[in-house]
């Protein structure tokens, strides 16, 4: 199938590679030049385990091609993707203009029958907005072109993200329409091979679901937030409890890890949004309000921890930062809890020197050059001369350290562990301070 994607992003461009990979002929745009220049000369914009050799792959075969032409890409696809971005507005609800401006480039320049798939993830009646932007756009040049719009929300993981494309538990398809339900059969019958996972709904229901999702998941990881800072009050470690309920199959293991708090780019704007819309049909979402509020909170925890520790006075201290990125096994730093640290140490004056894997690009483009920010070479530099250390991201290679080697490192030997690595009883012995999340040891709760 032809396939034009909108958006190069971490949902556009592995969406885009993937369909290519299975045989697909896919057209790429996207509106920042710069991006596709890179794209065409072999160079990845985003961290992603296993996408660079693919993109290589599948633009070597001549599956895979990238394009700034806006009318290039609509007259390619029958199929049109649209991935591009829905950040949060102002009052917390999804900013549409990214979307509503693709579909109007698709009114636009379309010559045929085209099916426009909304894999953004967009408030429920966004697929009729759509609709009226392509048809306003075609009345605007005199044509009554037919066409069809269908939603596909994208339920990948960052880090994960080729596997969940591929093997992703579901494919939702939100349309009425029996040709479109057929186009996208033939679109994704090379991921149902095994076992049919299309799921046909209505449009709504499927723009729905998306939200529905994230916010499940975002709920489960701030219940278990609000369990630690309870089991921290309490004298109760939190890890002994997860176990507890995680064996419960009714409620699973999964996405009940106590941390710092959720962030990257679509927990917080998701459950915003949600939030935003009931509040639009009159429906006070008590439960989302909650979830996002105790996530702020706890995105806080650590600083307040850090300044417990420092009697108040974190001004002129050095803090070792570990892990930038939101999450593991990508460089994406949107609503990442390191930043709610960051800009709290540089306001109370202190001064961070961080490492991180993936991100350290990133930070550099989000912080600029500043004499507060030093971007260590690895986790060994980063603790060098620091006068405590902070845990911010789980990756892999912060799991094991010799705490005594740690211990003189530090001017204070304190460890503020924000995705609980250690084991407590560990850190201790090397004559450590250690302080988690919910492992009864608590700073919050002053019995420190
Ligand atoms: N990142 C995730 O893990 C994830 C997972 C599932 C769903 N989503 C959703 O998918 C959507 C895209 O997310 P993302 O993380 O890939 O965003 P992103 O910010 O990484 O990428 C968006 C891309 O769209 C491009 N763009 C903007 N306007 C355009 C236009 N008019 N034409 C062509 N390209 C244009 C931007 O230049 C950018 O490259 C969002 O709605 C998001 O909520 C994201």
């Amino acid at each position: 199938m032809k396939i034009t994607i909108f958006g190069t992003g971490y949902v556009g461009l592995v969406t885009g590679t993937c369909l290519a990979d299975v045989g697909h002929d896919v057209l790429c745009m996207d509106v920042d030049a710069d991006k596709i220049a890179r794209l065409e000369e072999g160079e990845i914009p985003i961290f992603e385990p296993g996408l660079e050799p693919m993109v290589k792959d599948n633009v070597a075969a001549g599956r895979l091609r990238f394009t700034t032409d806006a009318a290039e890409a609509v007259a390619f696809g029958t199929l049109q993707f649209i991935a591009v971005g829905t950040p949060p507005d102002e009052d917390g609800s999804a900013d549409l203009s990214y979307v509503l401006a693709v579909a109007e480039t698709i009114g636009t320049h379309m010559t045929e029958h085209k099916v426009v798939v909304d894999k953004s993830t967009v408030p429920v009646g966004t697929a009729d907005r759509v609709r009226k932007s392509v048809a306003a756009a075609l009345e605007a040049r005199g044509e009554a072109l037919d066409f069809d719009v269908c939603s596909n929300p994208e339920f990948l993981k960052e880090g994960a993200a080729i596997q969940d494309f591929t093997q992703g538990a579901r494919i939702v398809v939100g349309t009425e329409s029996e040709q479109v339900k057929a186009l996208m059969r033939e679109c994704y019958a090379p991921y149902i091979r095994l076992h049919d996972k299309l799921m046909f709904m209505d449009v709504r229901a499927a723009e729905l679901t998306k939200y529905a999702a994230n916010a499940m998941l975002a709920t489960k990881i701030s219940f278990m937030n609000e369990i630690a800072n309870l089991a921290e009050r309490l004298g109760a470690d939190v890890e002994q409890v997860r176990r507890g309920i995680g064996s419960d199959p009714r409620i699973g293991y999964q996405f009940i890890y106590p941390g710092c708090g959720y962030g990257g780019s679509c927990f917080p704007k998701d459950v915003q949004a949600l939030a935003r819309t009931a509040g639009e049909v009159d429906y006070p979402a008590e439960l989302l309000t909650a979830v996002e509020a105790v996530n702020q909170r706890q995105k806080h925890t650590l600083y307040a921890k850090l300044a417990q520790a420092f009697d108040g006075d974190l001004a002129g201290k050095t803090i070792a930062l570990w892990g930038l990125s939101f999450k593991p096994n990508t460089d994406d730093m949107r609503d990442a809890p390191s930043r709610a640290l960051m800009e709290a140490l540089w306001q109370a004056g202190a001064q961070v020197q961080a490492y991180d894997p993936e991100a350290m690009k990133e930070c550099r483009r989000l912080y600029g050059e500043r004499d507060d920010l030093l971007l260590a070479g690895d986790r060994i530099q980063a603790v060098k001369g620091a006068d405590a250390l902070v845990i911010c991201t789980e990756w892999k290679e912060f799991r094991t350290i010799d705490f005594s080697w740690l211990k003189q490192q530090l001017a204070m030997p304190v460890i503020i562990d924000g995705r609980n690595l250690f084991e407590p009883e560990a850190v201790k012995a090397a004559g450590m301070l250690y302080y988690a999340v919910g492992r009864g040891d608590s700073l919050a709760a002053g019995n420190a």
